[in-house]
C-alpha cells in the first residue's frame, strides 16, 4: 500500500479540527500510521518548504506554518497520495469541491488547513522528514 505525508497545518489545530479532518480521512479508507503533535521552527517551516523558496508567498507561509503547533501524519492506503488530495480539495479553498476538507475548514489560498505530499518521491523525502521507520504502525 501506498504511504503519504499529511500536515494539520496552525490554522486547523487552533480551531480544534484536528478530529473533524481526520474522520475525512479515515472515511475516505486512509489509514493513520503515524501521527504527532509538533510545533516547527520558522526555520524547520522554510527547510519543508525549501521547493517554494522563489515564491513570494514563501516568507508568509513559513511564518504561518511556525504560528501554532502542527500534527504531521503518514496516511496510508491503496493511491493513498492521489486520495488524500483528493479529499484536501484544491489549494485556494475557492477552488474547491464541496464535501473536501478545503472547501469546508479553510480560511483562505496560504492558510488552507491541510498539506498533503504530490508524488511518490516527495512523499518519500516528506515522511523521512518527520518519522523514523520506528514510528510508522502500518
Ligand atoms: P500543500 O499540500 O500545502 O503543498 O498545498 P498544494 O500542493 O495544494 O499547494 P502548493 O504546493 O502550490 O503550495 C504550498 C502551500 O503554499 C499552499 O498549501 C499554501 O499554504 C501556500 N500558498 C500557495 N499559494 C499561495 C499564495 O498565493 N499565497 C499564500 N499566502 N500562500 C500560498
Ligand atoms: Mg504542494
Amino acid at each position: 500500500k501506498e504511504r503519504t505525508l499529511s500536515i494539520i497545518k496552525p490554522d486547523a489545530t487552533e480551531r480544534n479540527l484536528t478530529g473533524k479532518i481526520n474522520a475525512k480521512f479515515e472515511d475516505a479508507g486512509l489509514r493513520i500510521v503515524a501521527q504527532k503533535r509538533i510545533h516547527l521552527t520558522p526555520a524547520q517551516a522554510g527547510e519543508f518548504y525549501k521547493v517554494h523558496a522563489e515564491r513570494p508567498f514563501y516568507g508568509e507561509l513559513c511564518e504561518f506554518m511556525a504560528s501554532a503547533p502542527v500534527v504531521v501524519q503518514v496516511l496510508e492506503g491503496e493511491g493513498a497520495i492521489a486520495k488524500n488530495r483528493e479529499v484536501m480539495g484544491a489549494t485556494n479553498p475557492a477552488d474547491a469541491a464541496a464535501g473536501t476538507i478545503r472547501a469546508e475548514f479553510a480560511e483562505s489560498v496560504g492558510e488552507n488547513s491541510v498539506h498533503g505530499s504530490d508524488a511518490p518521491e516527495t512523499a518519500k523525502e516528506e515522511i523521512a522528514y518527520f518519522f523514523s521507520g520506528l514510528e510508522l504502525v502500518g
